[in-house]
C-alpha cells in the first residue's frame, strides 16, 4: 500500500510578546509548537491565521493595553481578514480570564500561563468545535507537572523580538513563593514550581547543538529553585545547594560559552553562587541583582525580607570573587507610605553602587496585593519626579562607566549582524554591555577579543584585536 503525503497549506501565526523574559521563553515554547502543527511565522496581522498575544500584568493599564491591541484586531479581521483567529496568552489572560473573553468577543482562545502546552489542542478544539476555549490555573504543585508544560526547546529559531539564535533561554522555574506585597507574579504565575537538572541540562545541549552559543537561565527567583525538588526527596542528594549544583552541571555542557541568569532575589541569594563566579568562567562577569529600594523601612513594607546592609553584603561577596563584576538592578520609586527621605536613600545607594544599568518603576497598585490596600499611596506626581531624578543619576552614571571601558580590552560573544548596516555586529562584553564593531568576516557566534575605542550611553564601540 502506498501513501500519498497529504500536502497541506502552511498556516501563519503573528506572536507578540510583552513583559519578561519569562513570557519571551513561553512565546518562543508556544511557536515551537505551532511549528509542530504547520504553522509558520508572520509579521503581519493581514496575513495571519492566528494572532498570538502573549500578555504582561505586571503594571497598571495592564489589560487595557491588550483590550486596546484586541481593538485594533478587530478592525484588521473586518478589512481585511476575517477568516483570523485571536489567541490571548500570559499573565492577563491568567488574572482575567473568563472576564476578558466577555469584554473582547474576538478572542477564540485564552490560555493561562501554566497551560500553554494545551495551545494546540485548543486552536484544534476551536476550529472543529467553533467554541471559543478558555484554559487557565496551576498545575498541582504536588504532581509537579512542569516537565509536561514544557514542551523540550529544540531548534526553532527565536522568532520573538530581543533573541537570536546564538542567545537563547532555558526556563528552569515557574511561579514565585514570595509574595512580595507590591507584586502580582504570584497571582499570575502560581507557586514556584522546579524543572529537573536532567531536563534543563538536556534542553541546553539540544540549544547548544542547533547553534547557541549563550544560555539564559530563567525563573522569578533562580537562586530558591529545586527547594520544591528536595521536599520530601529521602535520596542522599549533593551537598550543594540545588541552584548551584545546577550551574556546575550547565556550564559542563559542551560547546556552551556562556551561561547566565535572571532573576536573582538577594533574599536566597548565598555565598556559594559568588564562588561559581570565580570558578566558572562561562558565567561570565554580569548580575542583575533587584533591590527595589535603598531604604530599610521600604524594603520591609515590601516583604522583600533583605535589609540594605544583607544587599551590600551580597555584593560584596561578588566583588571579592570577581573583581570587575558588573551589576544592575530593579527599583521602584513611590511605594505607599514613600518620603523624600527614604527615596533619598534610593539615590544615595545608586550613586554608592554604581550599576551599569538600571531598570526604575513608578509604583504601580495591582488588584489582590496587599500593597494596593495600603492607605499611604504616594501622588502620581511626586512618583514622576522621584522616577526622573533616579534615571537622570543613572544616566549620568551609565555614561561613566562605560567611557571607563575606553582602552580596555575585553572579550565580546557577537551575538547579530546589523540588517541596516551591513559588515556592523553587535555583542556583548563578559560584563553585559552592548558593543558594535565592523568586521569583513562574519562574526555571529564568534568569541573576539576587542579593544574598546568609544562609548555612548547605551553601547561601546571597539576594533577587533587580530
Ligand atoms: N522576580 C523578580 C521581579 C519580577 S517583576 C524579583 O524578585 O526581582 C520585575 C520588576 O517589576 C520588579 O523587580 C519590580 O521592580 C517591578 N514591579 C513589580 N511589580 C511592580 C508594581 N506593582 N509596580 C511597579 N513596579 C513593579
Ligand atoms: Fe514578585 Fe517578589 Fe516573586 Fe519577584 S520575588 S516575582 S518581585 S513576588
Ligand atoms: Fe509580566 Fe507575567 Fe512576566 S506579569 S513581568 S509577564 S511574569
Amino acid at each position: 500500500m502506498t501513501t500519498i503525503s497529504n500536502v497541506t497549506e502552511k498556516q501563519k501565526v503573528l506572536v507578540e510578546t510583552w513583559g519578561c523574559q519569562m513570557n519571551v521563553a513561553d512565546s518562543e515554547n508556544m511557536l515551537e509548537m505551532l511549528e509542530g502543527e504547520n504553522y509558520v511565522l508572520t509579521n503581519d496581522a493581514e496575513d495571519a491565521d492566528l494572532v498570538l498575544l502573549n500578555t504582561c500584568h505586571i503594571r497598571e493599564k495592564a489589560t487595557h493595553k491588550v483590550l486596546s491591541r484586541l481593538g485594533r484586531l478587530r478592525e484588521t479581521a473586518k478589512n481585511h481578514n476575517p477568516n483570523m483567529k485571536i489567541a490571548v496568552a500570559g499573565c492577563v489572560a491568567q488574572a482575567e480570564g473568563k472576564k476578558l473573553m466577555d469584554q473582547a468577543k474576538n478572542i477564540d482562545i485564552l490560555v493561562g500561563p501554566g497551560k500553554i502546552s494545551e495551545l494546540p489542542e485548543l486552536i484544534s478544539k476551536n476550529k472543529t468545535t467553533g467554541k471559543r476555549q478558555l484554559s487557565v490555573g496551576f498545575r498541582d504543585p504536588e504532581t509537579k507537572k512542569i516537565n509536561k508544560t514544557y514542551s523540550q526547546s529544540t531548534t526553532a529559531k527565536p522568532a520573538i523580538a530581543g533573541k537570536t539564535e546564538i542567545s537563547r533561554y532555558v526556563n528552569i522555574a515557574q511561579g514565585c513563593n514570595n509574595f512580595c506585597t507590591f507584586c502580582v507574579v504570584p497571582f499570575t504565575r502560581g507557586r514556584e514550581i522546579s524543572r529537573t537538572i536532567r531536563e534543563i541540562v538536556s534542553e541546553t545541549s539540544n540549544l547548544v547543538a542547533s547553534g547557541a552559543k549563550e544560555i539564559t537561565l530563567l525563573g522569578q527567583n533562580v537562586n530558591s529553585y529545586g527547594l520544591d525538588l528536595l521536599q520530601g526527596s529521602t535520596e542522599e542528594g549533593s551537598l550543594r545547594e540545588p541552584f548551584v549544583d545546577l550551574l556546575y552541571q550547565v556550564a559542563d555542557v559542551p560547546g556552551l560559552e556562556r551561561l547566565r541568569f535572571t532573576t536573582s532575589n538577594p533574599h536566597d541569594f548565598s555565598p556559594s553562587i559568588a564562588t561559581a563566579f570565580s570558578d566558572l568562567p562561562k558565567l561570565g562577569k554580569y548580575i542583575h541583582l533587584p533591590v527595589q529600594s535603598g531604604n530599610d523601612v521600604v524594603l520591609e513594607r515590601m516583604k522583600r525580607k533583605v535589609t540594605v546592609a544583607e544587599y551590600w553584603e551580597r555584593i560584596d561577596w561578588l566583588r571579592k570573587a570577581v573583581p570587575e563584576m558588573a551589576f544592575s538592578t530593579d527599583l521602584i520609586v513611590g511605594f505607599p507610605g514613600e518620603t523624600d527621605e527614604q527615596f533619598a536613600d534610593t539615590l544615595s545607594l545608586v550613586e554608592k553602587l554604581r550599576y551599569s544599568f538600571i531598570y526604575a518603576f513608578k509604583y504601580s497598585p495591582r488588584s489582590g496585593t496587599a500593597a494596593a490596600r495600603f492607605t499611604d499611596q504616594v501622588p502620581e506626581e511626586a512618583k514622576t519626579e522621584r522616577l526622573n531624578a533616579l534615571n537622570l543619576l543613572q544616566d549620568r552614571i551609565t555614561i561613566e562607566q562605560n567611557q571607563n571601558e575606553i582602552g580596555n580590552h575585553r572579550e565580546v560573544l557577537f551575538h547579530y549582524e546589523s540588517k541596516k548596516e551591513p559588515g556592523v555586529f553587535y555583542g556583548r562584553t563578559e560584563q553585559f554591555r552592548l558593543l558594535r564593531a565592523q568586521s569583513e568576516s562574519d562574526l555571529v557566534g564568534k568569541t573576539m577579543n576587542v579593544r574598546v575605542t568609544e562609548a555612548n550611553k547605551t553601547a561601546l564601540v571597539g576594533d577587533l584585536i587580530p
